[in-house]
């Protein structure tokens, strides 16, 4: 079994959830976690088609000062954004079927190197993708509410989330 899974199924690990209720909050939480994010990071988004996950990344970029993201053909595996304070490197899986061809595909350099890593359709590569990340699901709840759930591995996420439940009260007030 993936990390992903365990993750998943980890009953102790309560998730954060964050309801969104257009495309533009789903892109403002991105930009939170693009501010958040540090040299390293791998965010691994998962939810069905339509559910997001470009958009938060869109978002995410953006956070990370990049003002260029272009949405390219979708048969692109990995887009890379130089021009943020970070590079962001955006891997798109679904167009692939079985985890091997992911492991074929060479992703290391990305997501062991110290740009900020975002991949869709993550549950398809789950085995072969790092072992500590944020996961975050996204669930269709209407045309316009996403539920975003916030699953972290590993202390440095830990920390993340706990920054952006921070940067969310503040909203608040
Ligand atoms: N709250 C929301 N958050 C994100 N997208 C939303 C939301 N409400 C409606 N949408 C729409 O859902 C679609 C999401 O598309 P996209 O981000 O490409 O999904 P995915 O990459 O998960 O397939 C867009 O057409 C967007 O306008
Ligand atoms: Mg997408």
């Amino acid at each position: 079994m993936g990390p992903l899974q365990v993750t998943r199924t980890d009953k102790k690990v309560k998730p954060l959830q964050i309801v969104s209720n257009s495309p533009e909050q789903t892109r403002k939480i991105g930009m939170k976690l693009g501010e958040l994010a540090a040299s390293g990071d791998v965010i691994l988004l998962v939810g069905p088609l339509g559910a997001g996950k470009t958009c938060l990344t869109q978002g995410i970029a953006r956070g990370l000062g990049i003002h260029e993201y272009t949405a390219s053909p979708s048969f692109v595996l990995v887009r890379e954004y130089h021009q943020g304070k970070l590079p962001l490197y955006h891997i798109d899986l679904y167009r692939l079927d079985r985890v091997e061809e992911v492991a074929q595909l060479g992703l290391d350099d990305y997501l062991y190197g110290d740009g900020v890593c975002v991949v869709e359709w993550a549950d398809k590569g789950s085995s072969v993708l790092p072992e500590e990340h944020l996961l975050i699901e996204l669930q269709v709840v209407s045309p316009l509410k996403r539920k975003l759930s916030f699953m972290p591995k590993g202390t440095r996420y830990m920390k993340m989330l706990w920054k952006l439940k921070v940067m969310k009260q503040g909203d608040k007030k």
